[in-house]
């Protein structure tokens, strides 16, 4: 069933909590690839109900024009999903921005302890409030037993993890692996906007990530750092935002290695336009 008004959906959530359903949850902003239907697969093996939310959330993007630009595909997305997923066990959510934010289309203010003053949150100001604002949402109207995130925004995992924690949420939050494009680009609804050359040559992201995962075993990281921005200046069609290795936990950018540290390498990068990120998890030390 299919939704749009957040009032009709608690209505038919709350016979299912009442038939003891366990619900499983994937919130998206549609533009729908296999990698959200690899998040949903694992959402509905693991509970007896799959509630998707499909909503372009205004307060997250800090750029109008990317905004304006998002794909907006509900009814394909519809379909995509009824093809995966069986429709008895299937409910979406795709609201309109009056029915999630009322008169007044605002973000409120999270603090996630600092992990939203680096990369992400310290190059799109205002995008991780948006991102609280609407899950906090989203987690009352739905009261999920689970909800799935990808880790392609993995910093977005965390914070996911940390708002639950301050909210008390009794909600479970599961992080799948990226969905890779057989050459190796991580799939992402931002995909869809390079021209096929582009698309393939996008996997020189994933490739370096590799890269540095193999030097990194054996060199510094200020040396692993320079290695990417290197590579990167030598592919004018890319424009490298940042390349960053942080501890997994906390997200603050190392510049030493520290025994027993999780490191991830994360990686934003702009062809054509396209604002494309990544993030690969280095070998522990
Ligand atoms: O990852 C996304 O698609 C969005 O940030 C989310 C979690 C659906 C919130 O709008």
């Amino acid at each position: 069933m299919i939704f749009k008004s957040h009032k009709l959906l608690v209505e038919h959530l709350k016979k299912k909590v009442k038939s003891s359903e366990t619900i499983s949850f994937v919130p998206t902003m549609g533009a729908l690839h296999n990698g959200h239907i690899s998040l949903m697969k694992e959402a509905i093996s693991q509970c007896d109900h799959l509630v998707v939310s499909i909503f372009v959330n205004p307060t997250q993007f800090d750029n109008k024009k990317d905004l304006e630009k998002y794909p907006r595909t509900v009814n394909n997305d519809v379909a995509l999903i009824k093809k995966h997923i069986n429709t008895h066990k299937l409910t979406v959510y795709a609201p309109e921005v009056k029915d999630v934010y009322g008169k007044q289309t605002v973000a409120k203010t999270y603090h996630y302890d600092g992990l939203e003053n680096v990369m992400e949150g310290k190059n799109r100001p205002g995008h991780f409030d948006g991102v609280g604002t609407i899950l906090e949402f989203l987690f009352a109207v739905v009261q999920p037993d689970k909800a799935f995130f990808g880790e392609k925004d993995f910093q977005q995992l965390q914070i996911v993890n940390k708002l639950v924690e301050k909210l008390q949420l009794n909600i479970e939050v599961i992080g799948c692996p990226i969905e890779r494009e057989p050459h190796g680009l991580a799939m992402s609804s931002r995909n869809e906007r390079l021209s096929p050359k582009a698309r393939e040559k996008a996997q020189f992201i994933y490739a370096t990530l590799q890269l540095a995962k193999k030097y990194f075993k054996h060199h510094s990281i200020k040396n692993t750092q320079k290695l990417v921005e290197e590579l990167f200046k030598k592919e004018p069609d890319f424009e490298l935002e940042y390349f960053t290795i942080a501890s997994e936990e906390t997200l603050n950018p190392v510049t030493r290695k520290y025994k027993k540290h999780h490191y991830r390498a994360f990686i934003v990068a702009h062809l054509e336009g396209v604002r494309l990120i990544d993030n690969l998890k280095l070998s522990d030390l």
